[in-house]
């Protein structure tokens, strides 16, 4: 630990520490401290000076670095045991992945301020904008076989919404088959990536990457997305601390892995029928080919697959990646 993450953590529980005091505990000079509290105020903490009292923390900022994240993070057996936090990156998916060439630890969480290249499904990009959002990336060894894995994406989309839930006191929904919705706006995309042995088929690594919009405004989407793209704090009208949130989602996808692990993935197909906002509504099903049929959507089978009933009465089970899903009008209704 560094002497401002010391310093930091004897100021936690709102007690004023004197000078004398901190610089004891560090084994550091009067002005080594007074310097690690100027560079903890330009991070953007607020620290009061009482003269002849000491130092005491008013605020912490709303950023994401490590102590912040840790500091909101109980415990965890895997996900979440080494967490790297940076300024700026090309996308967390791709450092997960150069992670995993040179041996990165399992469990080991990315998370980013902003992303150059952000990537989204079928080669899109994801918008990734400096402090509005949490885009944050998972490198997992699972030993599992590929099949196993497929529900990874569908429960990252449950741990969005609890983790939500616990921060912000409200639930989104679920798009079928995996994107948090909030106001009938997408709130959160999710992109699996994952690498495979040519010769025995065992998965080499697994990353889930997570992008959470959190403080955007409608201006800072693109037109295209604009129309069904929301955040937080724009749908909760008031601001969402982002170290909190990102913890509460490490302890969820750390559960949900153990979960995966187990296969014991009752409670996430409960949670994900409760969740998911297309059940009971008449839904568009767009073929990769641009095609489109009308269906109402049912249910959920045990394997989070939608069960839709066309036209005819006749029932089928669609699979995450078939077809896309849409409303009738627009992105849900
Ligand atoms: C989508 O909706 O198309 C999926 C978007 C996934 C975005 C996240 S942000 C963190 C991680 N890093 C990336 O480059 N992509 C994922």
């Amino acid at each position: 630990m560094n002497s401002r993450e010391t310093i930091l953590n004897l100021l936690r529980d709102g007690e004023t520490v004197s000078g004398g005091e901190l610089s004891r505990r560090l084994g550091l000079s009067r002005s080594a401290v007074w310097k690690a509290v100027s560079a903890l105020r330009q991070d953007g903490y607020d620290i009061d000076a009482a003269p002849g009292r000491g130092y005491r923390l008013r605020a912490a900022p709303d950023i994401l670095t490590e102590p912040e994240v840790r500091r909101a993070l109980g415990p965890v057996r895997l996900i979440g045991s080494t967490i790297v936090c940076v300024d700026e990156t090309a996308s967390t998916n791709l450092d997960c992945k150069r992670l995993a060439a040179r041996g990165g630890a399992n469990g080991t969480v990315v998370i980013a301020n902003s992303q150059t290249a952000g990537r989204g499904r079928m080669n899109r990009q994801f918008q990734s904008p400096k402090d509005k959002g949490i885009y944050m990336s998972v490198l997992l060894y699972p030993d599992l076989p590929p099949e196993r894995l497929l529900p990874l994406t569908v429960l990252a989309g449950v741990c969005v919404c609890s983790a939500v839930e616990r921060v912000c006191g409200t639930r989104p929904g679920l798009k079928w088959p995996n994107d948090p919705v909030l106001n009938g706006k997408k709130l959160c995309g999710i992109l699996t990536e994952l690498s495979m042995e040519g010769e025995s088929g065992r998965v080499a690594y697994v990353v889930p990457g997570i992008g959470i919009n959190v403080a955007q405004t409608p201006g800072d989407f693109s037109p295209e997305v604009a129309e069904m793209a929301t955040s937080l704090s724009w749908e909760l009208k008031r601001d969402i601390s982002r170290p909190r949130l990102a913890a509460a989602l490490i302890e969820e996808l750390d559960r949900a892995y153990d979960a995966l692990c187990r296969g014991d993935l009752a409670e996430y197909l409960d949670a994900c029928r409760r969740d998911c906002v297309n059940i009971g509504k008449r839904v568009q099903l767009i073929s990769p080919d641009g095609r489109r049929e009308e269906a109402d959507a049912v249910g959920l089978d045990e394997a989070f697959g939608l069960t839709v009933r066309d036209a005819s009465g006749a029932e089928r089970v669609i699979r995450a990646g078939e077809v896309s899903v849409r409303g009738l009008y627009g992105y849900i209704e």
